[in-house]
């Protein structure tokens, strides 16, 4: 069993990602260096915590993590040898520098001014219970990746628009509800992860996070 003990566990500003910034407030990961395995360990578990059990490889997640710290031959071996630094994961290799949502800030803090805009991409979505709130599903996702990947015109590698596919979509896979007219990612669940740093409910029941 995961037990939240009390308040949550601080997460570095040079740790960007969302997802592994609530593992790590959550006390599944710590904040500095862990097993690349108990990463891939970790995230898969915490997948098969959402909505359909989403299965996420843990070799894929393994080889992720392996480049996420540098991919000179010296990082590489290092990565390998001593694990993932979460709180060096900024200026990495997988750090898009502004390409992407830009709702977290250089120190980690949320950008209101993003999250708003990140709704105006969010659509009325029905839940599987009859009612509705705002979410974004797969097209909606693609013209927020699309927008953020055109803004950043002039300091853009073609690699960040690449990147994005093992973010948004992933997230959609893992936290998505599935509705009548597909699966789709709650808004509110979207903003609970970056401000919070919190999963939603119904999976931290699965994980028997704060039980
Ligand atoms: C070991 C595995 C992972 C590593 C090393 C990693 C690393 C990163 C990094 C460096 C960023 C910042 C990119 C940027 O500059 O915008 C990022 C963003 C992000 N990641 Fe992860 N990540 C991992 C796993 C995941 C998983 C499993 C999910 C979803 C379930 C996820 C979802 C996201 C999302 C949604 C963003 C935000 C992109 C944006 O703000 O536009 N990540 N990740």
């Amino acid at each position: 069993m995961i037990k939240k003990s009390g308040s949550p566990h601080p997460v570095s500003a040079n740790n960007p990602c969302p997802f592994l910034r609530a593992l790590v407030a959550t006390g599944q990961l710590a904040d500095d260096r862990e097993p690349l395995a108990k990463v891939a360990a970790v995230v898969a578990t915490t997948a098969r915590a959402g909505d359909g059990c989403p299965v996420l490889p843990r070799n894929v997640v393994f080889a992720i993590a392996s480049v996420a710290n540098g991919c000179s031959p010296v990082s590489l071996v290092r990565t390998q040898w001593t694990g993932l630094q979460l709180n060096a994961l900024r200026g990495g290799p997988l750090d898009k520098k502004g390409v992407g949502s830009r709702i977290l800030n250089a120190r980690g803090r949320v950008d209101a001014k993003e999250v708003s805009r990140l709704q105006g991409f969010a659509k009325e979505k029905s839940n599987a219970d009859g009612s509705s709130e705002l979410g974004l599903g797969l097209a909606e996702l693609r013209s927020y990746m699309d927008a953020n990947f055109a803004r950043a015109a002039g300091h853009r590698r073609l690699i960040d628009r690449t990147l994005m596919l093992g973010e948004w979509p992933v997230l959609l896979r893992v936290m998505g509800k599935d509705g009548p007219g597909g699966r789709y990612l709650g808004l509110q669940d979207v903003v609970d992860l970056f401000k919070h740093r919190r999963f939603p409910e119904r999976m931290n029941k699965r994980l028997r996070i704060g039980a």
